[in-house]
């Protein structure tokens, strides 16, 4: 039965989680939709029209319904000036209707709350750049973007490699990423909800992998949703507890058997660990999704051990090193990764699981 529930739930997700940009949330997607509709509909009547234009003429001089060749002539002024003209007012008309849905989609966005966002291969990070947290730092959050509904959010997109996409089809408007540049365009969503993300320029090895979830609330939740995150700081395990033993292996790693820190390249606010190489792991137990959205829910607590056993296993082209001793191909070339033993890795798995927002900031607490 609880398994029948499960299911049903996945059902509702995806179902709710839809790749149609016809499964609009906000204002600009809709913009969007109604220039498709036209730019389809025109190309739908011209297909028509050309088809049966060919057949007709096909039909009309067939060789076998005329004893002698048809009359032979050299242009037609008046033909030729309408396959001139209506083409061109197709293209005037498309052209304003782009024009105008451009000055409604692109306004300066001042009033709006600002998110940062990094793509890097083959995950996201979202940072709050008005947003600093208490114990130091932006608040930011890996592969996971919380926006507030109904109001402009202006998004800065960059890359800290090669190129990217940022899309979130029901929210609209794909936008490169691109190393050393910083596109900000302004979305809204009409209803709070998740929305799937992905990356929308083949770049690598996991460029299906690449994914993030946008989680939209309505206002009031999204304030103290921030405010938790500003306010954190990533807990104090006891001492002797597993938690404890993680965060020491989170921190320094096991240099004697080759095993490098997670703080190197992760950031865990509230603590030492402030690593800019990977995703932000300070809400991590938090999370839903894992490996840039390549796992969710149960899913992804159950690839969680063998993620940190060995990632580039499990997501082809990850660059996290793997930590049970085993060779992994990192940018062409062949690596090898430290050793933890099992015990150590389920340490890691049990401090990363404590970096958990209060009960009431969880983001997803109120999502179908
Ligand atoms: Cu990043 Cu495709």
């Amino acid at each position: 039965m609880a398994l029948f529930g499960a299911a049903l739930l996945t059902g509702c997700q995806q179902a709710q989680q839809s790749l149609s940009i016809g499964d609009m949330a906000s204002a600009f997607n809709r913009e969007i939709w109604v220039m498709s509709i036209w730019a389809i509909a025109l190309s739908v009547i011209i297909f028509i029209g050309v088809s049966f234009a060919l057949f007709y003429t096909v039909q009309k001089f067939r060789e076998d319904k005329h004893d002698a060749p048809p009359a032979q002539f050299h242009g037609n002024n008046k033909l030729e000036v309408w396959l001139v003209a209506v083409p061109v007012v197709i293209v005037i008309f498309l052209s304003v209707l782009t024009v105008r849905s451009m000055a409604i989609l692109n306004p300066t966005p001042d009033q709006a709350t600002k998110i940062d966002v990094l793509a890097k291969q083959f995950w996201w990070n979202f940072t709050y750049p008005e947003t600093t947290a208490d114990a130091g730092g932006k608040v930011a959050n890996g592969n996971e973007l919380l926006m507030p509904t109904r109001q402009p959010v202006a998004l800065t997109v960059t890359s800290g490699d090669v190129i990217h996409g940022f899309w979130a089809p029901n929210i609209g408007g794909q936008r490169a990423a691109m190393p050393a540049v910083q596109k900000t365009w302004q979305v809204d969503t009409d209803r709070a909800g998740v929305y799937q993300g992905n990356c929308s320029q083949l770049c690598g090895a996991s460029h299906a992998n690449m994914r993030y979830k946008v989680v939209a609330l309505e206002q009031e939740r999204y304030n103290t949703v921030l405010a938790a995150m500003k306010a954190y700081r990533a807990p104090e395990p006891a001492a002797g507890s597993a938690e404890a033993r993680g965060l020491q292996l989170f921190l320094q790693g096991k240099p004697e058997t080759g095993a490098a820190s997670c703080a190197g390249c992760h950031r865990v606010q509230g603590t030492s660990a402030a690593g800019q190489v990977g995703p932000d792991l300070s809400f991590f137990g938090t999370r839903r999704t894992l490996g840039a959205g390549m796992w969710e829910s149960e899913k992804a607590q159950e690839m969680l051990i063998p993620w940190l056993k060995h990632a580039p296993r499990v997501k082809p082209g990850a660059l996290m090193p793997t930590y049970d001793g085993s060779e992994y191909m990192s940018k062409g070339k062949m690596l090898k990764g430290g050793t933890l033993t099992d015990a150590e890795i389920s340490d890691i798995a049990a401090y990363l699981r404590s970096l958990k927002l209060p009960e009431e900031a969880d983001y997803w607490r109120d999502v179908p």
